[in-house]
C-alpha cells in the first residue's frame, strides 16, 4: 500500500477543537458507571454499559457515521469507502470494577474524533473506514475472554452464552437478551473484511512519562494466562482445633500466593504474576477458613516461557493441597497468545507522528489489548498515550487532555494514509 502525499491540511485549531471534543465526551461518559469516588465500573450489558453504549451511539451518528450494532453488542460507525475493506480503529468500552474513565473508552472518543474530522474535512475514503465501540474486553462481569473481539474474530465456542456466569448466576446469553441481542447469531459477528486495525489506548505504566515521550507505537503485546483456583479444607472453630489437625484452605492460598510472585521473580522481568481476588469461607475472625477462592494471573510475551509458568503453578497448586490435606479445583480464567504487531503499520504510525511534531518510541504492551486479536486478522497496530503516574485500573487512571489532542492528530494522520493510502 504506497501511501498518498500528506494530508491536504490539518490545523492548530483543528488539534484545539478536537481536543475539546474528546474532553467533553470523556467526562459525559465517565458518568456511565461513575462512583462518588470518581472510580468507572462499566460491566458489559449492564444498564450503565447500555447508556454509555447509546451516547456513543448518538456522537457517531451526528458525526456523519453510519451506525450499526453487531451480534454481541459492539458498535461500528462507518464511513463508506470506495472499496468494501475496512480500516478499523477503536478499543473496548467496558471497565475493570472500580476502574478509571480512560481504559478503553478513549480509544473509541480518539477514533471517533478522528474519523469525525477525516468525514467533514475529505469526504469518502478509497476504503471504508470504522470505529470501533468494542462491547467487552476486560473480563470484568463474566470470564469472556475478550468477548467482543473473540466475536469478531469467529472465537466464541456455541456453549459459551449458557455457560459464562456472573457473580449472580446469570448467564451472559441472558444478560445479551436483557439487552435485545440474540445469542444464538454470536456466529455473525465474525469479520472477514478488515485490512488494518489501529487500536488507541493510554499506556497503563509509567514508561511514557518518564521518558518524557507522548506516544508510544506499540509493536509487541505479551500473551496472558489467568487461573481461577479453589482450595476446599474444613471449616471450624479458631479456639479449639490444634493447629496439627488444621485443614486450613487460607493458609493454602496463601503459599501460593507467595510462590506465584517468587515464580514470576525466578523467571524474571517482563515475566508477571498476580493473585487479584482472594474469597475466603466462612470469613468470621473466629472460624478456620474452609475454603478459599482465588484468582492467578500470569503474563509473558513468550507462549513456551507462559507454558512453563502455568506448569510450575499447577505442580505447586497439587503440592500445597496434598501437604495441607486440601482439594483442589482449577479452571482456566482468561488465556490469549501475544502478538507482534505490523511492521508496515506500525511505520505508518511513526510517520504520524513527526509529522504532527509529537515525541514518540517505540514500546511493548504489557497489558491486554483487543488488538492482539484482532490483529490475528489483519495488519494491525496501538497507539498508546501516557498514564500520569503510571496508574491504570483505579480511580484516579488520568491522560493529560493535551497528550489526547496530539493522539488524535497521529490518528487522523494514520487513519488518512490507511483509508486513502494507494
Ligand atoms: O487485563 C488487561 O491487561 C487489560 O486491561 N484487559
Ligand atoms: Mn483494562
Ligand atoms: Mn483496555
Amino acid at each position: 500500500m504506497a501511501a498518498p502525499a500528506v494530508l491536504p491540511s490539518f490545523s492548530s485549531a483543528d488539534r484545539r477543537e478536537l481536543t475539546a471534543e474528546a474532553g467533553d465526551l470523556i467526562d459525559r461518559l465517565r458518568r456511565h458507571g461513575g462512583g462518588a469516588d470518581g472510580s468507572v465500573t462499566r460491566l458489559v450489558y449492564t444498564p450503565a454499559w447500555q447508556a454509555a453504549m447509546a451516547d456513543i451511539e448518538d456522537w457517531l451518528t451526528s458525526g456523519g457515521l453510519e451506525v450499526r450494532a453487531d451480534a454481541v453488542g459492539s458498535r461500528f460507525g462507518r464511513l463508506a469507502g470506495e472499496s468494501r475493506e475496512v480500516v478499523l480503529s477503536g478499543s473496548h468500552t467496558d471497565s475493570v470494577r472500580a476502574g478509571g474513565a480512560y481504559d478503553g473508552v478513549l480509544g473509541v472518543v480518539m477514533a471517533g474524533c478522528a474519523v469525525r474530522w477525516l468525514v467533514a474535512s475529505l469526504g469518502r475514503p478509497k476504503r471504508t473506514i470504522e470505529v470501533f465501540a468494542n462491547c467487552e474486553e476486560e473480563s470484568s462481569r463474566f470470564a469472556s475472554n475478550f468477548w467482543g473481539s473473540r466475536a469478531i474474530a469467529g472465537q466464541i465456542a456455541p456453549d459459551e452464552a449458557e455457560r459464562l456466569t456472573d457473580a449472580d448466576g446469570n448467564t451472559i446469553g441472558a444478560a445479551m437478551r436483557s439487552c435485545g441481542l440474540d445469542p444464538t447469531r454470536i456466529h455473525e459477528a465474525t469479520r472477514r473484511d478488515l485490512v488494518a486495525f489501529v487500536e488507541p489506548h493510554i499506556e497503563q505504566g509509567p514508561e511514557l512519562a518518564e521518558a518524557g515521550d507522548v506516544v508510544g507505537v506499540v509493536d509487541q503485546v505479551v500473551g496472558v494466562r489467568g487461573l481461577r483456583v479453589s482450595f476446599q479444607g474444613v471449616a471450624g472453630h479458631a479456639g479449639t482445633i490444634p493447629m496439627a489437625r488444621r485443614r486450613d484452605a487460607l493458609a493454602g492460598a496463601a503459599e501460593v500466593v507467595l510462590a506465584a510472585e517468587r515464580i514470576a521473580n525466578e523467571q524474571g522481568a517482563p515475566a508477571v504474576a498476580t493473585v487479584g481476588h482472594l474469597d475466603v469461607q466462612p470469613g468470621g475472625f473466629n472460624q478456620v477458613p474452609g475454603s478459599a477462592h482465588f484468582t492467578i494471573d500470569f503474563r509473558h510475551p513468550t507462549e513456551t516461557v507462559l507454558d512453563d509458568m502455568e506448569e510450575r503453578l499447577l505442580r505447586l497448586l497439587d503440592t500445597v493441597a496434598a501437604e495441607r490435606a486440601l482439594e483442589v479445583r482449577v479452571k482456566p480464567l482468561i488465556g490469549q497468545p501475544g502478538i507482534r504487531f505490523d511492521d508496515r503499520v506500525c511505520g505508518i504510525l511513526e510517520t504520524a507522528c513527526r509529522e504532527s511534531g509529537v515525541p514518540w518510541r517505540r514500546m511493548p504492551s504489557h497489558a491486554g489489548h483487543d488488538a492482539q486479536l484482532i490483529g490475528t486478522l489483519c495488519p494491525a497496530a496501538m497507539l498508546f498515550l501516557p498514564s500520569q503516574g503510571g496508574h491504570s485500573h483505579r480511580p484516579d487512571e488520568h491522560t493529560d487532555i493535551v497528550h489526547v489532542g496530539c493522539g488524535i492528530e497521529v490518528l487522523v494522520r494514520t487513519l488518512f494514509r490507511l483509508g486513502w493510502g494507494g
